[in-house]
């Protein structure tokens, strides 16, 4: 998320992340309840926080086009967007790129509301109502799937096991992207208020390759206010490449 660096939310790891993780139901409740209390628009969606919208839509049109100037991304087809909320990132980022766009979210009101965020279902595919820790992507449908500013809703070890759901639900040649605030200093902060750890990037690309991803191309995430976390985007591929013969 876009929380600011001295942020009082958060308090630092092992204490926390031990107790928390201890209790994942507990934190994924948390995470429900504040999630379907936000207000259901862009500022909700980006925790409150002024001056995100314009220049992480940017950012990440940049990524997708670069992506597909270096033949990363060469289909687009169907894309999933991973804790979609109302539809922020699907609306500006994915379906000007991709004829359909998946979505899936923990809070079913704020999926009701992406109707009329989006304001048309021409180019909405299917909107799943479930936490991702459980969630399991269609098979072989997606040549994206767009995880932002959720992966740390997940404990590691969910983050893990979701990923290489991820990987089953990707179509050939298809590439994971997380989107994320990171931590510095090689330490996990967790946030009790809504229930969310922000990782250092080296513990998320760590978790990455646990679930059988490799980076194929990162870039930093810029034009945001000062005192916030790095945001990073980092686009994987499976080791194991999904081949078009596959069964
Ligand atoms: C910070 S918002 C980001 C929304 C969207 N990705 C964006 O960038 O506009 C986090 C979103 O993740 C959803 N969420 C939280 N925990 C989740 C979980 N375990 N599974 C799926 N979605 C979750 C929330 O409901 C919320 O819509």
């Amino acid at each position: 998320m876009r929380r600011r660096t001295d942020s009082s939310d958060c308090c630092e790891a092992p204490g926390a992340i031990e107790s928390s993780t201890d209790n994942p139901h507990k934190v994924y409740e948390k995470a429900e309840t504040f999630w379907s209390r936000c207000s259901q628009d862009e500022m909700g969606m980006l925790g409150g926080t002024t001056g995100l919208h314009a220049p992480d839509v940017s950012g990440s049109i940049n990524f997708l086009n670069t992506l597909k100037k270096n033949n990363i991304i060469t289909k687009f087809e169907n894309a999933l967007d991973c804790g979609s909320g109302i539809g922020r990132v699907t609306k500006h980022v994915l379906m000007p790129a991709y004829k359909s766009v998946d979505m899936v979210d923990l809070v079913d009101e704020l999926v009701a509301t992406s109707a009329v965020y989006i304001g048309t279902d021409d180019g909405i595919g299917e909107k799943f109502v479930e936490g991702l820790q459980t969630f399991e992507p269609p098979v072989r449908k997606y040549d994206i799937i767009w995880i932002q500013w959720v992966s740390g809703q997940l404990t590691d070890q969910d983050l893990t096991s979701f990923l290489q759901r991820c990987i089953q639900g990707l179509a050939p040649g298809g590439t994971v992207v997380i989107k994320e605030s990171v931590s510095n200093g090689g330490k996990t902060l967790f946030h009790d208020t809504d229930g969310c750890w922000t990782r250092p990037e080296s513990l998320i690309l760590k978790i990455a390759e646990n679930a059988g991803l490799k980076v194929s191309h990162k870039a930093i995430q810029t034009g945001f206010p000062k005192g916030l976390f790095s945001v990073k985007m980092i686009a994987f591929k499976p080791v194991h490449p999904v081949e078009e013969n596959d069964d």
